[in-house]
């Protein structure tokens, strides 16, 4: 299988996925204003998120990571009115991106943006009135992961769902020695996990548009 290939399986499954809809279309795209890699998750992977979300039945959602509100506008959706996803970016000029993305989507009166250093910002969300939150997507720079993983347990519940993005990274992640602080991130994550009696968790691969990568899973146990 080629990567061509997987492309086009994901171009397939997002023709039979229903109307295309503007808005997350315009937020898919944030990238280019950057001059940045197509970092937002792929179509298959933001109506995933937002599944997931409705399956938990998530009322309090925290994304770590905003980029351009591609993933945030998926999240929010799967919310009620009365919900709320507190997002988190650390680049001001992506939180601008974002802002007029999820405005543009009509999830505004559902989304709280952070700017900051998320590692700054997490520690106040103890008394934030949306937490704990029924699941958090862990979507910041890699080499942070562990330290997100364990705010998000601070920051959830028994019940709750952890999603951490990228954690595949084109298969670097099996290599023990590689020097890119992000693999590491990943890998320090993954070998904490292991011995993690707080979750359940398992990691997936995925390829598609986004080449290879994946994420893992964690339900919240105690
Ligand atoms: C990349 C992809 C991501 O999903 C992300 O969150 C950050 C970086 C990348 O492909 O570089
Ligand atoms: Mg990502």
């Amino acid at each position: 299988m080629t990567e061509e290939r997987w492309k086009a399986v994901d171009d397939y499954f997002e023709s039979v996925a229903g109307e295309p809809d503007p808005a997350l279309d315009a937020a898919a795209g944030a990238n280019v204003g950057f001059d940045l890699p197509d970092i937002a998750v792929s179509p298959a992977q933001g109506r995933f998120l937002n599944l997931l979300a409705r399956v938990r039945g998530a009322r309090n959602i925290l994304e770590i990571g905003t980029f351009g509100g591609y993933s945030t506008i998926w999240l929010a959706r799967a919310l009620p009115a009365d919900g709320t996803l507190v997002t988190i970016e650390y680049e001001k000029s992506f939180a601008e991106a974002a802002a007029a993305n999820i405005a543009r989507a009509g999830v505004a009166d559902r989304v709280r943006q952070e700017v900051g250093r998320a590692l700054d910002i997490l520690p106040g969300l103890t008394a934030d009135p949306a937490a704990p939150f029924d699941l958090v997507f862990v979507d910041a720079n890699k080499p942070d992961i562990p330290e997100y993983f364990e705010w998000a347990l601070k920051l959830t519940r028994p019940g709750s769902v952890i999603v951490v993005d990228n954690v595949v990274q084109g298969g670097a992640v099996a290599d023990p020695d590689h020097p890119d602080r992000g693999v590491r991130g990943v890998r320090r994550f993954l070998e904490g996990l292991a011995h993690d009696t707080r979750v359940d968790a398992t990691s997936l691969q995925t390829v598609g548009v986004k080449g290879h990568d994946g994420f893992t899973l964690a339900l919240v146990t105690g």
